[in-house]
């Protein structure tokens, strides 16, 4: 069992709307501002950042040895620890790549691989808090709509309490993601439809019924989770962050999360500089990047098709954060086609070593793009988050891969042939 010392209240004191700027006491609401609705309502947490700054220090962080994202517990809305999962979520590897770093002529070259979390991926950051928030609440039923990894995340963070889950995702989410479902048990509705049809379907269900949502872009304590890659990645460059951070975006929502945590730890007067925030999406599935391009402050939904089934979203829940984050960054969205996907794949695993789907690849496809079109500074230092581990869309990394198993017979002459036919050195 961890042990923190128990707090009556985080240093969460209010819920800022986007839009319109009202604040809400967190005991107040939960979900979105009520006079600008679900979509541009979207809130914000803010803290009370002189406190955190006394407790969050590069000193304290030092001595600190939780290797998990709790090391950053006095600035997430926690009031109370004892909730907090028994699992280490975050903290995960970041590599440098020299082989990458030298094919493409840039200055550092850093891949986060946060595949390396319980579940599998980056969602665990923002279940793991949302979890919390849950229990705090004596809420008995939980629920969240997801392409298949927010699912699966929530689905183990639930087991590990007495919450009941109730979860939606589309009819065609990957096998293995289904199989993680059906482990950890929760109740799930796989909905004949798209993700975006699911989505809808579930906050229907939440309202009538009265559930707990952990779905993306109207539940504001997600981005707080999703914030601490941002958090972890600057202290493992010891406090220098990247010029570029590059983020697979969906709905947006780690995206977002992710800018915010640059920007708390900026206020905090841990980093003196903003990296440029650069969103990668799916060519089938670019709404983002569109918006971007033509300066709209919203997303035209469109039907999405890609590959990348965890970025296949057609009408993106967290457009209004990420459109702010991408234009306060200076930075950019762009797509990536299928193809530059399953190649991303490939460079990440026979690379850096890191084994990713295609959502999880789609932003070292976008680094590479960018890279190849020069647009890097020798001096530059990019960094890449892999946001979902490649077991959990076994389909697609075998289309990814450079070569297939060979089936002999068991005869020693029958592999020779085989491998003079195969590597034609051979013997
Ligand atoms: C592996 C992976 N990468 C990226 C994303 C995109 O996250 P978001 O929808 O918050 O933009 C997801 C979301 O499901 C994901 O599972
Ligand atoms: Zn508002």
């Amino acid at each position: 069992m961890r042990r923190y010392k128990k707090t009556t209240r985080s240093y969460a004191t209010y819920l800022n709307c986007v839009s319109c700027g009202k604040e809400y006491r967190p005991d107040e609401i939960d979900y979105t501002c009520p006079d600008c609705g679900p979509w541009a309502g979207t809130l914000e947490i803010c803290y009370d950042y002189s406190a955190v700054k006394r407790q969050l220090t590069r000193e304290s962080l030092r001595k600190n040895r939780d290797f998990s994202h709790w090391r950053y517990l006095p600035i997430l809305p926690v009031n109370n620890p004892d909730f907090i999962p028994n699992l280490r979520v975050g903290w995960t590897p970041l590599y440098r790549s020299a082989m990458i770093e030298r094919e493409l002529g840039v200055g550092s070259i850093w891949i986060k691989d946060d595949g390396q979390n319980p579940s599998a991926s980056y969602k665990d950051r923002a279940s793991s808090v949302a979890v919390v928030r849950a229990l705090e609440k004596g809420v008995q039923t939980v629920t969240a709509a997801s392409t298949g990894n927010a699912a699966a995340s929530w689905a183990l963070m639930t087991a590990l309490t007495d919450l009941e889950a109730v979860i939606f995702v589309p009819e065609r989410s990957p096998k293995a993601k289904l199989a993680q479902l059906a482990l950890y048990g929760a109740t799930v509705l796989q909905v004949k439809g798209s993700y975006d049809q699911a989505f809808d379907l579930c906050c229907q269900a939440a309202e009538k019924w009265g559930w707990y949502n952990r779905s993306t872009g109207i539940n504001p304590y997600l981005g707080e989770g999703k914030k601490t890659g941002a958090l972890e990645l600057c202290e493992q460059l010891n406090w220098q962050p990247p010029d570029y951070l590059f983020v697979s975006v969906g709905d947006g929502c780690i995206f977002q999360g992710v800018w915010k945590g640059f920007r708390d730890l900026y206020r905090l007067g841990l980093i003196d500089r903003l990296p440029r925030m650069i969103g990668v999406q799916a060519q089938g599935s670019a709404p983002l990047v569109t918006a971007w391009e033509t300066g709209s402050d919203r997303a035209e939904s469109i039907i999405p098709r890609t590959i990348a089934d965890s970025i296949s979203v057609g009408s993106p829940r967290d457009q209004i954060k990420a459109l702010k984050a991408v234009r306060e960054s200076d930075g950019q969205f762009i797509s990536v086609s299928d193809q530059e996907i399953l190649a991303a794949i490939r460079g990440l695993a026979r690379k850096v070593g890191v084994m990713a789907e295609p959502a999880g690849a789609a932003a070292f496809a976008g680094m590479m793009k960018i890279a190849n079109q020069c647009k890097f500074k020798t001096s530059d230092s990019i960094a890449v988050i892999v946001t979902g581990h490649g077991l959990k869309d076994i389909e697609s990394v075998m289309h990814a891969a450079p070569r297939q198993s060979l089936l002999v017979e068991n005869d020693l002459q029958d592999v020779a042939d085989c491998l003079s036919r195969e590597t034609r050195q051979f013997p």
